[in-house]
């Protein structure tokens, strides 16, 4: 044990982030201190969040510092534990940050998780935070049912890939939305969805959506906002929910313009509902459980894509801003944790 190599931010970005935003530093190793354990991390997330995180601008968490590890889910290896409840060997989920060792308090853990129910790298995707979003966005917002008709944006990505393939297991026809023709083969031949647009490729979106979905839709899961809302919107069924699950194409300084929709939401009784899976927490265990028997069985699939180590991590940040990214983006830190790896 003699150093522990950090990626720290070293300047805010005024728009999307770029690697140079980042700085390499080896740091010492910490020691955990009362009510602490001490974690060795295996693997970290690279969330659309991150975008966020590190603005200057009103947000649900407060700004990663300048100068900080940068903030991320993470799993790791509890080495040394003083936290009544955890013992060295545990795996936890918590927020390790963009750093080889972290300390952490209880709150910053988010659980324990079990080797043996899946690889641990599913703990930051499709068994994590991940379907805990698709799951409270599509089922308990959008209460999709038999004969419905439900769009998803970002729908090659994590968390839209397993939104629209619940949405699939209520019995709904499921249409994404997505950045490439690959993505878009993506959807339909590996997460079986009944259709998906490139809206890349479409001069009219509203049109291409009517054209995928005659019926209109019932559900909209939304990941992205700005013009493909107001797509989608011309499109909404009478009594159709909305889930707002991300902003992703908006603009860092909230200074998006678009049309006013009171009147159409008024005139289709249309239920629109922002969330966060963070208020949601006490409810993993439930969730996971369900998510972890349809992944088994293969009802539920999952892509991921592992950067092989953490200097990595500003360029997969960059990747997935720029749509690049195939599947849950992930970044192995340390693999020290041998099971997931034969
Ligand atoms: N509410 C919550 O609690 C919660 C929790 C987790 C994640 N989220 C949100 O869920 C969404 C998906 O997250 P994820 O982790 O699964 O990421 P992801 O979908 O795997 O990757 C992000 C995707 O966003 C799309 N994208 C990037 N820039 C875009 C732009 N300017 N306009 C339109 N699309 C753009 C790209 O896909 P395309 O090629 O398809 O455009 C990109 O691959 C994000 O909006 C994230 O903020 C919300």
């Amino acid at each position: 044990m003699s150093r522990n190599l950090q990626i720290v931010l070293d300047r805010r970005p005024t728009t999307l982030p770029i690697e140079q935003d980042f700085v390499e530093r080896e740091g010492e190793i910490p020691e955990a201190g009362p009510g602490q354990v001490l974690v060795r991390t295996l693997i970290v997330s690279i969330e659309p969040a991150m975008r966020g995180w590190i603005l200057d601008a009103p947000n649900y968490l407060p700004p990663v510092p300048v100068g900080s590890p940068m903030r991320s889910f993470g799993v790791g290896e509890v080495v040394t534990s003083n936290l009544e409840g955890f013992r060295a060997g545990d795996l936890v989920v918590g927020f390790t940050g963009w750093q080889e060792w972290a300390t952490m308090n209880e709150p910053e853990i988010q659980r324990r998780i079990d080797p043996d129910l899946a690889p641990i790298s599913t703990s930051l995707g499709v068994l994590g935070v991940t379907g805990l979003t698709a799951y409270v966005g599509m089922i308990d917002i959008g209460r999709p049912g038999p004969g419905s008709t439900v769009l998803v944006t970002s729908a090659a990505g994590a968390v839209g890939s397993a939104a629209g393939q619940l949405a699939a297991l209520r019995g709904a026809r499921v249409v994404g939305l997505t950045g490439s023709g690959d993505k878009c083969r993506q959807c339909i031949e590996y997460f079986g969805f009944d259709a998906a647009i490139n809206y890349r490729e479409e001069d009219d979106l509203a049109e291409a959506i009517r054209r995928e979905c005659p019926d209109g839709v019932d559900v909209f899961f939304d990941s992205v906002g700005g013009a493909t809302f107001d797509a989608a919107l011309e499109n909404l069924n009478v009594g159709a929910r909305v889930a707002i699950c991300g902003t992703i194409s908006l603009p860092p300084d909230g200074k998006a313009v678009g049309p006013r929709i009171e009147r159409r939401i008024l005139v289709k009784r249309i239920s629109i509902q922002g969330f966060l899976a963070t208020d949601h927490f006490d409810r993993f265990d439930q969730i996971i459980a369900e998510m972890s028997v349809w992944l088994r069985n293969r009802k539920v699939r999952h892509l991921e894509e592992m950067a092989p180590s953490l200097t990595d991590a500003p360029a997969a940040l960059v990747r997935l801003l720029e749509g690049r990214n195939m599947g849950k983006s992930l970044v192995r830190v340390s693999d020290r944790y041998q099971k997931d790896l034969s």
